[in-house]
């Protein structure tokens, strides 16, 4: 079965690049990218290439040359799904913050909606594909859903869960370490996972593309990342460690990485991992050991969340306590928000905790990121504290605790410390001197992402710490 029509729902930092960049690979494949929030879909659709709605290098690039072509932004779901062969579903699945399994469990409302949606509307049969991530067996829930329409049309549910990260999309995409297919082993299972692999085969090599059963597949999604965080945890355990025996981290990070078993990757310590999904989906990993009585696994995976959640209390108390027991009045002048570098995501971002510990001690935090709003970092803090249940009016009188720049040069002047959320590339090329001679004195520089020279900034005469180093 060739596909020649592909419908996307979900328009967001998955849905966007990945369809971008099928359509970019197979120009005889018409793919459409539907999304029900009408803004974003007008910003995938803006002539100024620097308004999409997701900042990923190259991404640009690939929508100026597809867009229009094959490639299109649209709102209008039920025409595009009526066209299609094969639909895409990657909409949002966040940790659920209401009823049964409330702040562990995955939401699965919006990918229950697009199955019904596509059961309402589809009159000729279609291969679904789960690009979200999903708990495992969900096939089987969108496959009820889908079979009882009692409109004889067939659905063949694959899931192709998306290893894609943030700040390096398009490359993930184009030189993808593999792709996974899981699809039944029936012969109408085998022939969609075809047509999938297909339209792969496009740009990546056989070998790339791994086929399983519908069950590994999307089990192994949460396992990748649930492996991935798992090593940022391990590290920053030891950064701890590291800093109480002046062991550099860095340095134990090279020597046990350059065993190959281990490999050097994913083994940078930071003042937490931030972003949308590790977090997310080890809880719902941890709730759905739970599910099936596995307390000792769902404990095991849980460590990892709970080890993050001190790593980025650590560095606020690291601060306070350094500035004399007290930020109170102070100003702190956060470099980063984003999650990491190379993205205007900040979802999860670890800058968004340590601000409200220090703001909890009273402290004045003064950000600039290159590719975060204002908007966004006000919109950020007041989720958070509506989650804790304040009130509107305490909400208002703690943002007003925040002040976000377009220059970091403002929001370092007069600065009694400088934090360094997130490791853009930009922070090491500044003019450390000037900066110092502006702010107030002993100086203190916390680098969370450990990227600046910390031998040079002392030599200027900064006060400066690291994440698991023994300054
Ligand atoms: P997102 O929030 O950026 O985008 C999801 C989009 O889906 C939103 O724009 C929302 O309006 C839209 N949507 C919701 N319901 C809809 C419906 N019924 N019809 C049409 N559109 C609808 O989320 P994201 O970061 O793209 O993540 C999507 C999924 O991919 C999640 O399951 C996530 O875990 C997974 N994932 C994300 C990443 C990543 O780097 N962000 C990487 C791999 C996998
Ligand atoms: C992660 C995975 O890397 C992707 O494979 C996966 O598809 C994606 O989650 C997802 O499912 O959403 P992403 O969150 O975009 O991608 O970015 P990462 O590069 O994994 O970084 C996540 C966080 O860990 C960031 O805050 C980053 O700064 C931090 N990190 C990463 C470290 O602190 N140390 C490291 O060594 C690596």
């Amino acid at each position: 079965m060739k596909i020649k029509n592909i419908c996307c729902l979900g328009a967001g930092y998955v849905g966007g690049p990945t369809m971008s960049v099928i359509a970019l690979k197979c120009p005889e494949i018409k793919v459409t990218v539907v999304d029900l929030n009408e803004s974003r879909i007008a910003a995938w659709n803006n002539g100024d290439l620097d308004k999409l709605p997701v900042y990923e290098p190259g991404l640009a690039e690939v929508v100026e040359e597809a867009r229009g072509r094959n490639l299109f932004f649209s709102t209008e779901v039920d025409s595009a799904i009526e066209a299609a062969d094969m639909i895409f579903i990657a909409v949002n699945t966040p940790t659920k913050n209401y009823g049964e399994g409330k702040g562990m469990a995955a939401d699965l409302k919006f990918v229950e909606l697009c199955a019904r949606q596509i059961a309402r509307i589809a009159k000729n049969d279609k291969i679904i594909v789960e690009k979200s991530t999903l708990p495992v067996r969900t096939a089987e829930t969108l496959q009820t859903i889908l079979d009882h329409t009692g409109n004889g049309v067939k659905f063949e549910v694959l899931s192709n869960p998306e290893f894609l990260a943030e700040g390096t999309a398009i490359n993930d995409l184009l030189h993808a370490d593999r792709v996974l297919i899981g699809g039944k082993q029936t012969e109408s299972g085998q022939k969609a996972i075809q047509a999938l692999v297909d339209v792969y085969a496009h740009w990546l090599s056989p070998k790339q593309i791994l086929t399983t059963n519908v069950w590994s597949s999307e089990l192994s999604k949460l396992t990748a990342n649930a492996f991935l965080a798992q090593r940022i945890s391990s590290i920053n355990a030891l950064s701890a460690l590291c800093e109480a025996t002046e062991a550099d981290v860095d340095e134990v990070a090279t020597a046990i990485g350059t065993d190959s078993r281990i490999g050097p990757k994913f083994l940078k310590a930071s003042v937490g991992f931030g972003g949308s999904c590790f977090q997310k989906d080890i809880l719902n990993l941890v709730y759905l050991c739970r599910y099936f009585n596995l307390p000792e696994v769902a404990n095991y995976w849980e460590q990892i969340i709970i080890l993050n959640d001190y790593q980025k209390y650590r560095f606020a108390k690291k601060i306070i306590s350094s500035l004399f027991n007290t930020v109170s009045g102070k100003k702190i002048t956060f470099l980063g928000w984003a999650f990491k570098k190379d993205t205007n995501d900040t979802r999860e971002s670890a800058a968004i905790y340590v601000a409200e510990h220090l703001i909890e001690d009273g402290a004045e935090i003064h950000v600039y990121d290159p590719k975060v709003s204002e908007e966004k970092i006000k919109a950020d803090m007041s989720y958070l504290w509506e989650l804790k249940g304040f009130t509107e009016q305490k909400i208002e009188s703690k943002l007003k605790q925040i002040f976000v720049y377009n220059s970091a040069e403002d929001a370092l002047h007069q600065a009694h410390a400088v934090a360094v959320l997130t490791e853009w590339d930009e922070f090491k090329t500044y003019n450390w001197n000037s900066i110092f001679i502006n702010m107030y004195k002993p100086a203190f520089i916390f680098d969370g992402r450990n990227i600046l020279d910390a031998e040079e900034l002392t030599a200027i005469g900064f006060q400066v710490k690291g994440i698991g180093k023994g300054y």
